[in-house]
């Protein structure tokens, strides 16, 4: 797999806001959406992490590979269930993400957010809401998307929502 270079925290693009892509979405801007998601998939292996110098992340949003424009990807995996028919993935790779509705309530990750963006860890937390309603559109299902998110994988979307605005944690 031929990978992009993930930019650091330096770089222009992760701090200017990314444009929203225009329908009908090309099938370059299609590719780069299922690109972000291959990405976080094939840096889930561990023999590829040392192979190719790359860490596992959750999410990762054009404005990292230098493409500011509004694509982000998904992809939590929570295999390693007792009973392997529990296991399951959220995944996502889509096109113009937007947060809808979100819960007054709050909630943060006790031990910070992460970023592949960001090399170092940064100590302290990162207020998000507790619940948001996402549009958009999935290059995976192929589908227009609202859905509803809560905890851990609410926290993801918005982090990776924020780094198309230009917000990094
Ligand atoms: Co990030």
């Amino acid at each position: 797999m031929k990978l992009m270079k993930i930019v650091k925290d330096t770089e222009k693009s992760l701090r200017q806001p990314s444009v929203e892509v225009s329908e009908p979405f090309s099938k370059e801007d299609i590719n780069l959406a299922l690109y972000l998601h291959k990405h976080l998939l094939f840096a889930e292996k561990e023999e590829n992490q040392k192979k190719y110098g790359i860490r596992a992340g959750v999410g990762l949003a054009a404005p990292q590979v230098g493409v500011n424009k509004r694509i982000i990807a998904v992809y939590i995996n929570y295999d390693g269930h007792e009973n392997k028919e529990d296991d399951y993935k959220t995944e996502f790779a889509i096109i113009n993400p937007k947060i809808i509705s979100h819960s007054v309530r709050q909630a943060y990750l006790l031990g910070g957010e992460g970023c592949l963006s960001v090399e170092n860890a940064h100590e302290g937390y990162v207020p998000r809401y507790a619940n948001i309603t996402v549009t958009g559109y999935d290059c995976l299902t192929k589908q227009f998307i609202n859905l509803k998110f809560r905890g851990y994988e609410a926290i993801v979307f918005q982090h990776e929502i924020d780094h198309c605005n230009g917000i990094l944690i």
